[in-house]
């Protein structure tokens, strides 16, 4: 069985003893190796989490990236210390400066160590094609048809020659789990929209997914655009369940479970799913 247990989340599971925090990691437990996607954004929240949930960063044998902001990259340290010398998976454009621009104040978002220092503690395997992490396990790689909606916070900006522009999020990258069953689909943000990113798991991994896990930044969406993609989901992947948190947003959660009842479930940082490998 493959498990995946949320260590770092905006919400805990009730009556736990988990520290939440605006951010997103999983721990990904297969047969012969462990994989950590993402790492919340503090240290001390991803090594109390850790901690309390019985796992150890000694056992982590692979670190990836689902993209640069601080809310997924900011728990690295707690990594540091404890494990090197481990491949870390993401994207080639991870490193690119990113911000939120309120007001015409620029703050960083992005990935706060540089690729010089990273590289100094962990293999870097940064890339634009799906890589695989670990026997089953892959990225999805750039995602790079976008025809639907992506999950973009207007405040997102990098600074170009051109002067600024809206961050395009071509760092975003999720994962793929190759189950006994079929795939699961494994988001930090799904900034590249969760429509694009399931047809592009399903035509370069073949199956459709069977599973969606994570942040799928429907935080803005409106009514209307739910309703879309709650078709789509009936129409396109009718054997898909989704356990959903992060930057999901309460009001799509609601909606999409009035509409796919217990297709949808909370995935609260100490929650556990596991899938025949
Ligand atoms: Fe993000
Ligand atoms: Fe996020």
């Amino acid at each position: 069985m493959t498990k995946i247990i949320c260590v770092v989340n905006d919400e805990v599971k009730e009556g736990s003893d988990l520290k939440k925090e605006h951010g997103v990691s999983f721990w990904i437990e297969m047969q012969h190796s462990n994989v950590l996607f993402d790492t919340g954004q503090s240290p001390e929240v991803l090594s109390h989490n850790l901690n309390l949930l019985g796992l150890s960063p000694i056992n982590i044998d692979a670190l990836v990236f689902s993209h640069a902001h601080y809310d997924h990259t900011g728990g690295v340290a707690a990594i540091i210390p404890q494990r090197t010398t481990i491949p870390l998976y993401a994207n080639s454009d991870l490193f690119r400066a990113r911000y939120s621009d309120k007001d015409h104040v620029h703050k960083p978002i992005g990935i706060a160590m540089m690729e010089s220092d990273l590289s100094h503690y962990f293999y870097l395997k940064l890339g634009e094609d799906p890589a695989e992490v670990k026997p089953g396990l892959w990225t999805t790689g750039t995602i790079q048809e976008r025809p639907e909606r992506m999950g973009i916070s207007k405040h997102h900006v990098i600074h170009t020659q051109a002067g600024w522009e809206h961050d395009s999020y071509q760092d975003d990258i999720s994962l793929v789990l190759k189950t006994a069953t079929g795939n699961v689909l494994i988001c930090g943000c799904c900034h590249a929209g969760i429509l694009n990113t399931l047809s592009h798991a399903k035509k370069v991994f073949g199956d459709p997914s069977i599973g969606v896990i994570g942040g799928t930044h429907l935080i803005s969406a409106d009514d209307q655009y739910l309703d879309h993609i709650i078709a789509v989901f009936q129409e396109r992947y009718p054997d898909c369940n989704f356990y959903l948190n992060h930057c999901t947003g309460k009001n799509a959660i609601d909606r999409l479970m009035e509409k796919l009842g217990d297709r949808i479930q909370i995935f609260p940082a100490g929650s556990t799913i596991e899938f025949p490998e």
